[in-house]
């Protein structure tokens, strides 16, 4: 839909302000593609002077700017003719709590944490244009529903913070009990505690992939979830992940087998890992006891294939896109009142996996599931 299908003559102009060309390049290509009239400035003493040049429709804003930060240009803005009926929106790096309230105390009407897509700056910027136009003609309803959008985004933030905080805080509890459980497993006296030590290393490996995933999950979020690539060995990935769980293998009567027809891979190891040790831990819920889970590697068409196959119950098909977003579990496990899973893994494989420019489905192993990935090769 075109911003000027209406009989407007003039094209909708939007200022972009940011210091980097990259987001001013970025910003420009989605909004001119869909008919907008963009200007570029390059800091916030230049955004002024065009804003009191073009007099814009919509500003985006970029917070942390050197010289005039977004904060000082926009309160300036304010200032100008026209300067306060004009939507303001802040693009910004830091998703926080402090940036945002600075933002709204600033006269942001909007905001919006980079990386952001095309689509989303697209659907803002027009919800911004809207919410004036209606501002023009409704004050009170539209301060009211500004007023709750606003608590709902600081309450979202807040609820993020706590969760990086949680998360961060349980780390080393766990890990200390972690180190414990292995003196644990090596006393030379009691047959029984080791075996306790051995067991407790087990939970605690699966506790620290939830909270490896959520804190994955909260960064994503944030836009944070980089991938930082190396080469990776895949036959020793691939032993440390069976390796990692060949104590709930034993556990649960399952045989490993390993079928690896690629040599390397470039991606994150750690994430790799993390995505591998979630499907397998998956696998082994899922396998019967006696039967065989088979982990894969294989080279096709530009990218490394990754696969996880057990001889389980299976996905049925309607669910095999769904299972892949967050607290979607096919049996809520009720029945298993140890699971500390609460159907994140999948979640934070899809989100991994994505982020490398890869792919991850769920076929049917004949019988079973079969999780599959694909990451393409850099060259
Ligand atoms: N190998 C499999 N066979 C059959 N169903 C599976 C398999 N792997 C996953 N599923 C289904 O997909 C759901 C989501 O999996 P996911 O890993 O996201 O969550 P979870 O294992 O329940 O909890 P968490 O991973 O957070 O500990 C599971 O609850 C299960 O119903
Ligand atoms: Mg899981």
């Amino acid at each position: 839909m075109s911003p000027n299908s209406s009989p407007s003559p003039s094209p909708i102009k939007i200022l972009i302000i940011d210091d980097l060309e990259q987001n001013r390049a970025f910003a420009r290509a989605a909004l001119e593609d869909e008919g907008y009239e963009v200007i570029l400035a390059k800091s916030g003493e230049e955004g002024i002077e065009c804003f009191r040049e073009h007099a814009p429709d919509c500003v985006l804003l970029d917070a942390r700017m050197p010289g005039l930060d977004g904060f000082a240009t926009c309160a300036r803005i304010r200032e100008l003719p026209n300067g306060a009926e004009t939507p303001v929106v802040f693009l910004t790096a830091q998703r926080d709590l402090d940036t945002f309230d600075s933002a709204l105390q600033a006269g942001a009407d909007d905001f919006l944490t980079k990386p952001v897509r095309p689509t989303e700056l697209l659907l803002r910027v027009r919800a911004s244009l809207k919410l004036r136009r209606a501002y023009a003609s409704n004050r009170e309803y539209v301060d009211l529903l500004r007023q709750q959008r606003d608590d709902l985004m600081r309450l979202q933030l807040q609820k993020e913070r706590l969760m990086g905080f949680v998360v961060h805080d349980l780390k080393n509890p766990v890990s200390n009990i972690d180190l414990l459980a292995q003196l644990l497993s090596r006393d030379p006296d009691s047959a029984e505690a080791r075996d306790a030590g051995v067991h407790i290393r087990d939970e605690v490996r699966s506790l620290m992939r939830l909270l490896l995933n959520l804190l994955d999950l909260s960064k994503s979020e944030e836009g944070r979830l980089v991938p930082a690539r190396m080469r990776i060995e895949l036959a020793e990935l691939m032993q440390g992940v069976c390796d990692a769980l060949a104590g709930r293998a034993r556990a649960r009567e399952v045989t490993l087998r390993q079928v690896i027809e690629a040599s390397v891979l470039d991606a994150d190891q750690d994430l790799v890992r993390r995505v591998l040790e979630n499907l397998l831990e998956n696998a082994l819920r899922h396998a019967p006891p006696g039967s065989t889970v088979t982990v894969s590697a294989c080279s096709r068409a530009g990218a490394i294939e990754l696969g996880v196959a057990d001889a389980g119950e299976g996905v049925p098909p309607a669910l095999r896109e769904a299972i892949f977003d967050r607290f979607v579990q096919v049996n809520k496990p009720e029945h298993d009142a140890s699971r500390s899973g609460r159907g994140l893994g999948l979640a934070f494989c899809r989100l991994a996996v994505e982020a490398h420019g890869g792919r991850i489905w769920v076929e049917d192993a004949e019988p079973g599931a079969r999780f599959m990935l694909s990451i393409p090769n850099v060259e």
